[in-house]
């Protein structure tokens, strides 16, 4: 039987503690926003339990916003609009008012836009419980040591309910357990028992919590980890929630055979892929949609963005890598810089203090030392020397530089751009290449050295 599921995410609040210019759901987190955590676990959740429905966003500070920004990137997302925050319930009333197909799902999960470590294992066991269990409602509970702040758990004969900590008496604040804010609902249920919610409570808002009920058929599923509900309402709990998520992201990579030197002071985006063998050094920052493959070497201080590493590359020491690709075997660093468009051929090499920007490096080639390159072709086996530059700006546009194959350019020299140079050339040492070279040429543009005996006296200048 096919499982039907209206997923709602609460977006609608300020998060005026976070004190960004952003709204709370667009805060940011790891190289995303917050909301996108939720919307991409409902997603996964929805393919593993191949359920149907579609995901809908309440919203309301700063709405135009929250709205454009997942517009933009989740055609499928419905929204809808709570005009007022009067409290949870009331966000699920904006939802149910949005469309009458909210009513017709089986199921209602709703998760807030702030939670952003909750994953798509946690709704699973959620819907297993209600499904085995035949229960109307579901909420997700866990133990905190300090507990203020959450609504407690007081569980009674069939159900529980929830009362929150302003409403709460001095022996209920102690109480452990708390609310996660992340329920799955039976879309009937929720129905007839929103209607009654009202706000009679030291808060005036209308509560979503307030639909659980001692004497029904609702379970409270509790979770051993409280770490997984931690919400984000402060610039703490956004770094420790960040820690968090990179933690079970490393956990991930080293289950599949990745080495860290020390995972403590590594950091990896969300989407990042690693392939095994693969070693990380300390203070390494991957992040975008990087794709690093087996047995590479990432060397400290190193940051590689939306960047594509071959099996057994390197990227040694302080190397800056952004919108790049290795081939297989290449070496880049320590100290290099790969801008977008840079293209590494397998088992090339490109060393200290060169940048490369727009440019195909063939199989072998090598561009040791201190040198520009960009917006160029190099054939495979050549070898620049050090000091190299592609003058490719003339002020106005970019221009293109072409090196064959199996070519040796000299140190210091220049190519200004557009010049090509075709294989097996030779370029002398301190040469400025502005014309043309056919295969196999040779060329030197150097100023003939004038060498004067025993005149250096005069031009040695001694200190007063
Ligand atoms: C809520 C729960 C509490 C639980 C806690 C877990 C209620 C009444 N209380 O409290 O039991 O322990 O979460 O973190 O639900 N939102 C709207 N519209 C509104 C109000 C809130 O969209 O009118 C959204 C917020 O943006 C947020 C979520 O709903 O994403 C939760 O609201 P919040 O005000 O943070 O509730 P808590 O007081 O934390
Ligand atoms: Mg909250």
């Amino acid at each position: 039987m096919v499982m039907s599921i209206g997923a709602v995410i609460l977006a609608a609040g300020e998060g005026k503690r976070l004190k960004l210019d952003a709204p709370k759901p667009l805060a940011p987190c790891l190289d995303k926003k917050l909301v996108d955590f939720p919307l991409r676990e409902i997603q996964k959740f929805f393919s593993r339990n191949k359920l149907q429905g579609f995901r809908t966003a309440v919203v309301g500070h700063q709405r135009e916003l929250v709205t454009a920004y997942i517009a933009n990137r989740y055609a499928d997302v419905k929204f809808a609009i709570q005009a007022q925050q009067l409290g949870t319930a009331d966000a699920l009333r904006s939802y149910f008012n949005s469309s009458a197909e909210t009513h017709k799902f089986d199921f209602t999960l709703v998760i807030c836009a702030d939670t952003p470590v909750v994953s798509e294992l946690e709704l699973t066991e959620m819907l297993k419980l209600l499904v085995e269990e035949k229960c109307d409602a579901v909420a997700a509970t866990f133990f905190e040591a300090n507990p203020s702040g959450y609504g407690r758990i007081i569980r009674g004969k069939t159900g529980f309910h929830i009362v929150e900590e302003k409403d709460a008496s001095d022996d209920q604040r102690k109480i452990n357990e708390v609310n996660s804010g992340l329920y799955l609902l039976k879309t009937a249920y929720v129905l007839e028992h929103l209607k009654n919610v009202d706000s009679n409570n030291k808060s005036g808002e209308f509560y979503l919590t307030d639909i659980f009920k001692d004497d029904l058929n609702v379970k409270a599923l509790t979770f051993p980890v409280g770490d997984i509900f931690l919400g984000v309402n402060n610039l703490e709990q956004l770094e420790r929630v960040e820690k968090i998520l990179r933690l079970k992201k490393i956990k991930e990579l080293r289950d599949h055979g990745v080495r860290f030197i020390d995972s403590t002071h590594t950091y990896i985006d969300d989407e990042v892929e690693v392939g095994a063998g693969t070693i990380i050094y300390p203070n390494t920052f991957l992040s975008g949609k990087t794709k690093i493959g087996k047995n590479v070497l990432i060397e400290m201080g190193s940051q590689i963005k939306d960047s594509f590493i071959a099996d057994n590359a390197q990227v040694l020491t302080y190397s800056i890598l952004d919108g790049a690709r290795l081939h297989i075997g290449a070496q880049v660093g320590p100290l290099a810089r790969l801008r977008p468009g840079a293209d590494i051929g397998e088992g090339a090499k490109i060393g200290n203090f060169v940048e490369i920007k727009k440019s195909v490096l063939g199989k072998g080639a090598k561009v040791s030392h201190l040198s520009y390159v960009g917006d160029a072709f190099i054939g495979e086996e050549t070898n620049i020397g050090c000091g190299f530059i592609t003058c490719n700006y003339d002020g106005a546009n970019k221009n293109v530089t072409k090196i064959g194959k199996n070519c040796f350019i000299g140190s210091d020299s220049q190519t200004v751009a557009p010049v090509e140079i075709g294989d097996n050339c030779f370029v002398a040492s301190s040469t400025t290449i502005t014309k043309d070279m056919p295969d196999g040429a040779f060329a030197i543009s150097r100023t003939p050295q004038v060498t004067k005996e025993g005149m250096a006296h005069r031009f040695i200048k001694k200190k007063q």
